[in-house]
C-alpha cells in the first residue's frame, strides 16, 4: 500500500533513527568545519575569478564575493538550525522530508545528486586537468588520449595536427594522426578511486586525509594573500566598479549588473558547506557542532575568498588577469612565475579534498534516503561491520564517477551542480520558516536570527540565482527531475517506510477506538 505522496515524516521518526544510528562518532567541531573548508576551497578561487573580474566585475570582484558569501550566509543559518533540530545524515533531503513532505523530500535528494555526485565528477575532470598542467610543469608530456575523455581529445587532437600542419611539424602531425583512437581520462578515474578507497576505510582516515589537505591549501591561499599585498598598487582599483559597456550583441558587461553576473559565477566557490550537514550521524556532539562547522567554514572562507580579489585586482590591472589561471597569471605579472607551480599544487591538492567530501556527503544522503526505504538498503544502507561506513553505497558511488568522469565531457555541464545546489539552499531557506510555525517549541540548539527576513532572503537570492542559469542547462534540470519523479512513483513511494510508520498508528487507532468502545460495553 502506498501513502500520500504530501505525507511528512514525523519527528518522532527522525528521533528513533537517531538512536539507531550505526556510523561512528569521531568528528569534532574542528574537525566538521575542516571538513567544510575541505568543500568549499577549490577549483572555483583559483579558475573563476579571472572570467568573474576581467568579463564582468573588473576590481569589483571582491564585492562579488561579498553578494555570493551573503546570499550563501542566509541559506548556511537556515541549514544551521535544521541541522541542530534534525542532526541526521540526509540534510536538505532530511530537512524537507519532515517540513514540506515526501515528494518534495524525494525530489531534493534526487537533485542533491547533481550537487555531489555531478559535482564531485566535474572536480574530478578539473582536477585531471590541473595534474596535466603539473605534469607539464614537471616536463613531462602525456598523450592526450590517455588524458581526455574520447570527445575532448578527439577535437584536441583536431586542433593540435592544425597547429602542427600550420607551422610545418609532420613528424608530430604524424605522431598525432596514429594515435590510438580510444580515449579515456586517466587521472580523473584513477582519482576517484583513490578518493573512494579512502572514504570506504573510514570516516577516522578520510577526515585526517581532509585536515593534511586543508591545511595546505588554506596555506597556499594566506600566501596568496599575505605576499599579494607587498604588490597592491591601489592604482589597479579605480574605478573599482568600471563603467557599464554594452556589448554589440546587446548584453552589457561591468556596472551593477556586471557584478551581479559575476556573483552568480562566483557562487560556484562556495558550494560546499552544506556538505557538513551530511556528517551529523558522524559528530560526537552534532546537534551544537555542526551548525557552528556549517557557519564557520561558510565565514572563514568568505573573508579569504574577499581579501584573496583584493589582492588579485591590486596586483594587476584586471584586464591583464588570465581567465584560466588568474592567480598564477597576477603573480606571473609581478615577476614571480614560480608561484604557479604552488598554486597548481594547491589546486591539485584542494580540489582532491573538495572530492573527498562531495563523495562523503553523497553517500550519507544515500543512506538517509534508505533508512527511510526511498532507495534500497541493501545497497546504499548497509554499513561495513569493520569500518563503519555504508561501503557498498561509496564504491558504486566511485565507480559511477569514475566512469563518467572518464569518458564523458561532464565539465560543459557543471551548472548543473550549481542548479541543483541553488534548489535545495531555496527550499531550506523556505523550509525552516515552516518549521518554526508548525512545531515551534521544538528544542532549537540554534536559532535562525531575524525570521522571516532571512528565509525569504534566502529564497530570494537562490531563485534569483536561477534565473540567471542558461535555458539549456534549465531543460536538462527539468527532464532529469522528471526522471525522479517516475522513480519515486514506480520505486520510492511502494517502498517508504512510512507506509509501516502509518499502518502500526492506524493499528494503534484502531486499538483505541475498540478499547473505548469495550470499556464502554
Ligand atoms: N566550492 C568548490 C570549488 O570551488 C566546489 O571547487
Amino acid at each position: 500500500m502506498a501513502g500520500s505522496p504530501w505525507r511528512k515524516k514525523p519527528i518522532s521518526a527522525f528521533e528513533a533513527d537517531m538512536k539507531k544510528n550505526e556510523l561512528k562518532r569521531v568528528l569534532t567541531r574542528w574537525g566538521l568545519t575542516s571538513l567544510g573548508i575541505g568543500a568549499i576551497i577549490g577549483g572555483g578561487i583559483f579558475t573563476l575569478t579571472g572570467i568573474a573580474a576581467h568579463d564582468h566585475a573588473g576590481p569589483a570582484l571582491a564585492l562579488a564575493f561579498v553578494i555570493a558569501g551573503v546570499g550563501c550566509l542566509f541559506a548556511s543559518l537556515c541549514y544551521a538550525e535544521f541541522s541542530a533540530v534534525l542532526p541526521v545524515e540526509g540534510s536538505a533531503y532530511a530537512y524537507s522530508y519532515g517540513t514540506v513532505g515526501e515528494l518534495f523530500a524525494w525530489l531534493i535528494g534526487w537533485n542533491l545528486i547533481l550537487e555531489y555526485m555531478m559535482g564531485a565528477t566535474t572536480v574530478a575532470v578539473a582536477w585531471s586537468g590541473y595534474f596535466e598542467k603539473l605534469l607539464h610543469q614537471m616536463g613531462i608530456h602525456p598523450p592526450i588520449w590517455l588524458m581526455n575523455d574520447p570527445i575532448t581529445a578527439a577535437e584536441k587532437t583536431r586542433l593540435a595536427i592544425e597547429a602542427a600542419e600550420k607551422s610545418g611539424n609532420t613528424e608530430v602531425v604524424s605522431q598525432l594522426m596514429n594515435q590510438p583512437s580510444i580515449a579515456f581520462n586517466l587521472p580523473a578515474f584513477l582519482i576517484t578511486w583513490v578518493v573512494t578507497s579512502i572514504l570506504v576505510r573510514g570516516i577516522k582516515e578520510a577526515a585526517k586525509t581532509n585536515n593534511l589537505i586543508v591545511i595546505l591549501k588554506v596555506a597556499v591561499v594566506l600566501f596568496v594573500i599575505i605576499v599579494g599585498f607587498f604588490f597592491i598598487d591601489t592604482n589597479n582599483w579605480t574605478p573599482f566598479i568600471p563603467d557599464q559597456i554594452v556589448n554589440l550583441d546587446g548584453s552589457t558587461q561591468f556596472g551593477w549588473s556586471g557584478v551581479i553576473t559575476a556573483a552568480t559565477i562566483v557562487f560556484f566557490a562556495y558550494i560546499g558547506f552544506d556538505a557538513v550537514s551530511t556528517q551529523a550521524g558522524e559528530a560526537i556532539n552534532p546537534k551544537k557542532d555542526v551548525p557552528f562547522a556549517i557557519i564557520a567554514s561558510l565565514v572563514i572562507c568568505t573573508v579569504l575568498y574577499i581579501l584573496v580579489s583584493l589582492v588579485l585586482t591590486g596586483m594587476v590591472p584586471y584586464g591583464e588577469l588570465d581567465m584560466k589561471a588568474p592567480v598564477a597569471s597576477a603573480f606571473e605579472g609581478v615577476g614571480m612565475p614560480w608561484a604557479t607551480t604552488l598554486i597548481t599544487v594547491a589546486a591539485v591538492a584542494g580540489l582532491m579534498s573538495v572530492m573527498l567530501v562531495m563523495m562523503l556527503g553523497q553517500t550519507r544522503i544515500f543512506l538517509g534516503m534508505a533508512k527511510d526505504g526511498l532507495l534500497p538498503y541493501k545497497i546504499f544502507g548497509k554499513v561495513h561491520p569493520k569500518f563503519k561506513t555504508p561501503f557498498r553505497s561509496t564504491v558504486i558511488v566511485g565507480f559511477v564517477i569514475s566512469i563518467v568522469a572518464s569518458l564523458t565531457p561532464i565539465d560543459k555541464v557543471s551548472e548543473m551542480c550549481s542548479m541543483g545546489t541553488l534548489l535545495a539552499f531555496a527550499m531550506i531557506s523556505g523550509a525552516v520558516l515552516v518549521l518554526r510555525y508548525k512545531q515551534p517549541d521544538l528544542e532549537r540548539p540554534f536559532r535562525v536570527p531575524y525570521l522571516p527576513v532571512v528565509s525569504f532572503l534566502g529564497v530570494g537570492f537562490n531563485v534569483f540565482l536561477m534565473c540567471y542559469v542558461r535555458p539549456e542547462t534549465w531543460v536538462a534540470f527539468l527532464c532529469w527531475s522528471a526522471l525522479g519523479v517516475i522513480v519515486y512513483f514506480t520505486y520510492s513511494r511502494r517502498n517508504s517506510k512510512l507506509n509501516e510508520w502509518e499502518f502500526e498508528q492506524s493499528l494503534k487507532g484502531h486499538d483505541s477506538t475498540l478499547n473505548a468502545s469495550e470499556e464502554q460495553e
